[in-house]
C-alpha cells in the first residue's frame, strides 16, 4: 500500500470487534507515534496505555460519554510533557509546540493503524481532569487526547473535505 492509499483507507473509526491487540501490535503503534516529527527532537509525549475491559469501561460516560468507546481493544491516552519545551520557548513551547508534537504522533499512530487493518479515532471532546485523576497523570503531563484502536466493526464512509481552493491561499507569482 502506498501512501496515497493509506491515506485515503484511514477513517475515524467508531465501533469495534472483539479482537485484542497482541502486545507486538501496540508496540508497532507506539513506533509509529514516537517516530513523528516534533519540536527539538525532545520528543514531548507521553502515551498512556490503557487495556482491558474493565479499564477502558471505566472511561464512560465521565471521561468520554460516547458508548461506542466502550468497544475499543486498547485505549492511547496521549499527553504532553512539555518541560524542556516550556524551559526553551516559554508559552509558545508548552502550549503550542508540545501540542503540534502530540498531534503529529497522533497522526502518525493513526496512519499506522489503518496499514494494519486497525480502526482508530482522535477524540479530544473529554473531561481532561477526570482523565488525569483516573489515570493519575501528574500535572507536569497534560492529557490532549483519547485514542480508541481496535479491529473495526464495520465499514466506515469516507468523509469529504472542503475544495482545496476552499481553504488555500495562493501567494505569489510562479516565475
Ligand atoms: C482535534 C480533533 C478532535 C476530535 N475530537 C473528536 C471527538 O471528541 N469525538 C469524535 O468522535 N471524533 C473526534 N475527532 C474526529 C473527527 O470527527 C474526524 O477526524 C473528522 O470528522 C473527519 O473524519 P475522518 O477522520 O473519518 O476523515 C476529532 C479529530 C480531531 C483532529
Amino acid at each position: 500500500m502506498n501512501f496515497h492509499e493509506l491515506m485515503n483507507k484511514r477513517r475515524s473509526v467508531r465501533g469495534f470487534t472483539e479482537r485484542r491487540l497482541t502486545d507486538d501490535e501496540i508496540t508497532k503503534l507506539l513506533e509509529a507515534a514516537t517516530a513523528a516529527p516534533n519540536a527539538c527532537n525532545y520528543q514531548s509525549w507521553h502515551f498512556y496505555v490503557v487495556r482491558g475491559r474493565e479499564k477502558i469501561n471505566g472511561f464512560v460516560p465521565k471521561i468520554y460519554r460516547g458508548e461506542w468507546f466502550r468497544s475499543a481493544a486498547v485505549v492511547f491516552v496521549v499527553c504532553t510533557d512539555a518541560g524542556q519545551l516550556e524551559a526553551r520557548f516559554g508559552g509558545r513551547g508548552a502550549d503550542l509546540f508540545a501540542i503540534q508534537d502530540t498531534a503529529c504522533a497522533i497522526d502518525h499512530l493513526m496512519l499506522m493503524a489503518a496499514e494494519m487493518g486497525l480502526g482508530s479515532c482522535f477524540v479530544g471532546a473529554f473531561d481532561e481532569d477526570e482523565c488525569r485523576r483516573y489515570l493519575n497523570i501528574p500535572d507536569s503531563r497534560r492529557p490532549v487526547a483519547l485514542v480508541p484502536v481496535g479491529e473495526p466493526a464495520a465499514d466506515t464512509p469516507k468523509r469529504p473535505r472542503k475544495p482545496i481552493n476552499e481553504v488555500v491561499t495562493f501567494a505569489g507569482e510562479e516565475e
